[in-house]
Parts: structure tokens; sequence; C-alpha cells
């Protein structure tokens, strides 16, 4: 009875045993294609990561989806002018828990100005680099990064720039490439050049107009930028454009905010909660120049 009881308990333990092994060797496989795929830097950040958490009142912060639909979170803290804190959180892959971590840690003790200048490049360059699937993971966090550091400079009284004099957008035209005439419920084209259409919205009073893109992607004559002018538009807001357009809404004096998806309604309430970024060099599409 005894010999039985201690040979189940043998037994159990070479199942236990066998189950030990297969499981680390899953791990070690695992682990193994990790390194194939990622640098040595990436997976220590991504496992140990700094800066994970919020702050309980950051001076700053920002909360930005990315391409593929994760987001990233950014807060701020700062002393005068310099950034003494910063906090990430994600709900995206390892690599941008990598990426957020080493944005936190790049920032701190840098003044406004400084952090400003940190881009996904820097990022990458930390992180020796991302497989190509990634990349927008470094450009996740530099965005949210930015987008915090835009907050802050609106909470700070002393940066009066970015508020417009009568307090913000009351007022002001917003324009959006849409894909119908949907209105406040249509969606916002990913391709600013060849929306079918831009929407209009009158902040002052809620005024919704539609105008049809005669561009000349659409066989008609002008460049977008002049049609949006035309419509009276004083910002627009836009998933991205490239960095002609940019200039060429620059010299309109029409400010153009990057990031905008969902709907036309969706867009605006991110404007207005500070979460698009202001279009730059930095930010503006390679791949297209419209
Ligand atoms: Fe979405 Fe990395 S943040 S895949």
């Amino acid at each position: 009875m005894n010999n039985r009881k201690r040979e189940g308990i043998n037994i159990d333990e070479r199942e236990f045993s066998d189950l030990d092994e297969l499981i680390e060797s899953i791990v070690e496989r695992i682990k193994k294609e990790e390194r194939e795929i990622y640098t040595e830097r990436t997976l220590k950040e991504a496992y140990n990561p700094k800066n994970v958490g919020e702050l309980n009142n950051p001076d700053g912060a920002a909360r930005i989806t990315g391409p593929c639909g994760d987001t990233m979170q950014i807060h701020l803290q700062l002393e005068g002018d310099r950034i003494i804190d910063s906090k990430f959180i994600t709900d995206g892959c390892g690599a941008s828990t990598a990426c957020g971590s080493v944005v936190t840690e790049m920032v701190r003790g840098k003044t406004i100005e400084e952090a400003f200048m940190v881009e996904d490049t820097d990022v990458l360059s930390v992180l020796d680099g991302l497989p190509e699937a990634n990349v927008h993971c470094a450009l996740l966090a530099a965005n949210t990064l930015r987008a915090a550091l835009e907050d802050y400079k609106k909470n700070n009284k002393s940066n009066k720039e970015v508020i417009k004099e009568g307090g913000g957008d009351e007022g002001m035209k917003l324009c959006i490439p849409t894909l119908g005439t949907g209105g406040l419920e249509d969606l916002v084209s990913e391709h600013f050049g060849r929306a079918p259409t831009f929407t209009v919205v009158d902040m002052a009073n809620s005024e919704v107009k539609v105008v049809e893109n005669t561009g000349e992607h659409f066989g008609g004559v002008g460049n977008t930028p002049e049609l949006v002018a035309g419509a009276g538009a004083e910002i627009m807001l836009c998933s991205g454009l490239g960095p002609r357009a940019i200039s060429m809404f620059e010299q309109l004096g029409i400010e153009v905010y990057v990031g905008a998806s969902g709907t036309v309604q969706d867009a605006i309430n991110a404007f207005q909660a500070g979460e698009l970024l202001e279009a730059s060099d930095a930010n503006a599409c390679k791949e297209h120049l419209h």
C-alpha cells in the first residue's frame, strides 16, 4: 500500500517534471525568437520598463492612439521650466512599452524646449532600432510626449502663445477632410488631398457646411489648401499631411493639427481636449507630399 502510494507520488513528480521541462523549453524558444527580432536593449526595457504609471496632478498630460489602435499616455511634472518626473502607460505591444520607458527617461531633467527636440528617431537609436513593423511604436511615444508638452504649454499661463485670444477655438471655423456628406457623423478621410469632401464647422454657432473637394486630385483646378481657405476655415484638423501642404497652409494663415480620426465630432473633441498635434515638419507624412 505504502509502496503503491510512493509509486503514485513518483509518477506525479515525473509528470510535473516533464511539464516543467516542456514549459521551460517553450519559454526558451520564445526568448530565442524574441532575441532574433528585438535588440537586447529593447527586451531589457520591455521586460523592466521604467516610469510606468500615472502622476496625481500632472502639469502636462496626453493620451494618443497610434495607427495600430494602441494607446499611450504620458504624464509630466515640472519644476520651473524643467521636467522633474514623467510617467507612461500603454496598452500596446512590448516595443511600445520599451519606447514609453525610453522616452520618459530621456526627458527627465530636460527643459520644455529641450524635450520638444526629442523625436522618434532618438528613441529608436537608444533601442538600437526596432523591426519595421514596430517603428510606429517609437512614433507613438514621441507624439504622445509632444502632446503632453503642448498640454503643459496650454495650461501654463506664461506660454500664452499657444492660446488664441478669446480663449481658444470659440468662434473659429474648423475644417476636417471627410469621406462624405454626413456632417458631424461623417468619417475623417485619411488622405487629406484626396478627401472627397471637407466639413467646415463654425464653432461660434455650430453651423456645419460640407464643401466638395474640387482640387486638382479630383480633376478640378487649384490646390486643396486654397479650397480650404476659400471655405473660411481657420483651423484644419486632419489625420496627417505632407510637408508641402503644411507650408501652404502656413502661408494661408491656417493652423493645422494632425492625428484626427473617427468621426468629425471625434476630431473636434480630440482637438478641444488638446490631443491633436500641431503639424510640423517633424510629424509630416514622409510618404506623400500632398
Ligand atoms: Fe501598437 Fe506597438 S504600439 S504595435
